[in-house]
């Protein structure tokens, strides 16, 4: 390779890092940043206002930038949107809106269940738009329109500079698919834009948590099982969360929306097992914080993550946190990205796990 680690222990480690540079790139090339004004980098090739239905397919972490982005395609441009992971998608033969757009998120532009998931699509007449962090691949090449993310290489296994690039580029398309859909004014749409701007910006400041999360995974390498809990797109970063602690750490680790708690999880909590509570001050947080005070109650070791004004407002004692910038909360999730990914790499390097190397994992899966 050409990339080398520099300063870094892991490449993951440097590619975490550079996040605040990549994202600001990224979002140069489809934001006007001194204007404030999204500018796609392509032609569309399809109307978003005539869009009827938007299904949104692929793997692993790629799958969950996909899921926070439903929830923006529906707030933002009032899109309905369909979402399900590759290998289901491809033959679950779903049925698809006439005038539909499906859209296909890889780093990879490889991965074999969401190329077979754009065959499928395609073969259903839809218009389909990729999100792919290398031009050259498959996906790419197959894709009615490719929207690159500017993340450049990435080798660690465990995909961090990548998601958060995949996130920026879907945070643009959402407010171009708003303002086109007249779902936006052009006002709330400058005003989503100015809150991108800051992102990057957000992410550095994040990065200075750093000590505090590398105290917190002490605690979490001595334990067998964690739970992440969020709503909304909160919801979806606890599922990534859990997903990078049991790729690079081995320890297992399960997601829920903290209101499906009460339905069966809430029976695991007890002084063992620490609950990472992703909180970012959004309309949410009121609702979040009470799913919270019911695991204190039972006794459950929390960890909130959210803005360093509000959680001293928990009401929780024996409350750890790590402190995140305070933020507008509609792109919260590139943010609080680094927190969770922070938190993955320092419990696997002080359990001396292979980090950019996981057991049994590959990079790009070009086979079923
Ligand atoms: C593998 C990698 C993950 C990645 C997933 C999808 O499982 O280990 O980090 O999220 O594939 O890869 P893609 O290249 O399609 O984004």
């Amino acid at each position: 390779f050409l990339v080398d680690r520099g300063e870094y222990r892991h490449f993951m480690a440097k590619e975490i890092h550079e996040q605040p540079e990549v994202v600001g790139r990224t979002l140069a090339h489809y934001l006007d940043m001194a204007t404030g004004q999204i500018r796609l980098p392509f032609e569309a090739k399809f109307d978003w206002a005539k869009l009827e239905r938007l299904t949104i397919s692929a793997c692993g972490t790629a799958y969950y930038a996909g899921l926070v982005a439903k929830y923006w395609f529906e707030r933002y441009a009032r899109l309905p949107v369909d979402i399900d992971v590759a290998s289901e998608f491809r033959y679950r033969e779903a049925p698809m809106a006439r005038n539909g757009l499906a859209l296909f998120i890889s780093q990879s532009g490889e991965t074999a269940d969401t190329l077979a998931g754009l065959r499928y699509a395609r073969e259903q007449g839809q218009h389909v738009l990729a999100v792919v962090n290398v031009p050259t691949s498959s996906i790419a090449r197959e894709s009615d329109v490719v929207a690159p993310t500017l993340a450049g290489p990435e080798i660690g296994v465990a995909s961090t500079k990548a998601f958060t690039c995949q996130l920026t580029v879907l945070a643009c398309l959402a407010i171009a698919a708003g303002l086109a859909r007249g779902a936006l004014s052009a006002a709330e749409g400058e005003a989503l834009a100015s809150e991108l701007i800051a992102v990057p910006g957000l992410l550095a400041e994040a990065l200075k948590s750093e000590d505090r999360i590398q105290e917190l995974a002490r605690d979490i390498s001595r334990v067998s099982d964690v739970l992440y809990i969020g709503r909304g797109t909160s919801f979806a970063m606890a599922l990534e969360g859990a997903l990078k602690l049991k790729e690079i750490s081995y320890i297992h680790a399960e997601a829920y929306a903290a209101g499906e708690l009460k339905h069966g999880p809430i029976a695991l909590i007890d002084e063992t097992m620490p609950v990472i509570v992703i909180a970012p001050r959004d309309g949410l947080f009121e609702k979040t914080v009470s799913n919270m005070q019911e695991v204190a109650a039972r006794g459950g070791r929390i960890v909130m993550i959210s803005d360093r004004e509000t959680v001293g407002e928990a009401g929780v004692d024996d409350l750890r946190a790590i402190e995140m910038p305070r933020m507008a909360p509609n792109f919260a999730p590139i943010v609080y990205a680094v927190p969770v990914q922070l938190l993955a790499y320092h419990t696997a390097v002080v359990l001396g796990q292979d980090v950019d190397q996981p057991r049994n994992l590959a990079k790009s899966v070009t086979v079923e």
